[in-house]
């Protein structure tokens, strides 16, 4: 059975022996300790897991940990330097974009990818960027407002949020 024994999370090289075939999300979550990403429903279909591999969103229940060998991971603790917010963690505090709070490490990830490719996305391009992710408190418009924050901070400043 092949073993992966090293991953690039959040820049940091880390060591692990791990069967190829376990899922991204069991390896972050119980062999790395990164609990920022929720385990949801298991099978593709909330994002709740996703993380960003090369800076395009994935869901890591389904992603095959053999798969991301190389590849560059970030997980939610490490979207900013310790200590510090991403402009899209602070914007989704100041919109409240959250209740229960297991939707929003996925949320947010998804959210900087949309942003990254789409920097002043309308309200329909938010809906379509972040399908798939699931809230089951219902703040989507909270989220949708959040990322209009966030999208409006950056363009003032002239960066990508
Ligand atoms: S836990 Fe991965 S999509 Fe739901
Ligand atoms: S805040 Fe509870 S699932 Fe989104």
């Amino acid at each position: 059975m092949a073993r992966i024994t090293e991953l690039e999370v959040n820049g940091t090289r880390r060591h692990l022996d791990a069967d190829s075939d376990r899922t991204l999300l069991s390896v972050l979550r119980d062999d790395l300790s990164l609990t920022g990403v929720k385990y949801g429903c298991g099978e593709g279909q909330c994002a709740a897991c996703t993380v960003l591999v090369d800076g395009a969103p994935a869901k890591s229940c389904l992603t095959k940990v053999g798969t991301v060998a190389g590849k560059r991971i970030v997980t939610i603790e490490g979207l900013a330097p310790a200590e510090t917010l991403h402009p899209v963690q602070e914007a989704f505090l100041e919109a409240d974009a959250m209740q229960c709070g297991w939707c929003t490490p996925g949320m947010i990830l998804g959210a900087v990818a949309l942003l990254a490719s789409s920097p002043n996305p309308t309200d329909a391009e938010i809906a379509t960027g972040l399908n798939g992710h699931i809230c089951r408190c219902g703040t989507y418009p909270r989220i949708v407002r959040a990322i209009r924050l966030a999208a409006k901070r950056a363009a003032k400043k002239g960066v990508h949020a």
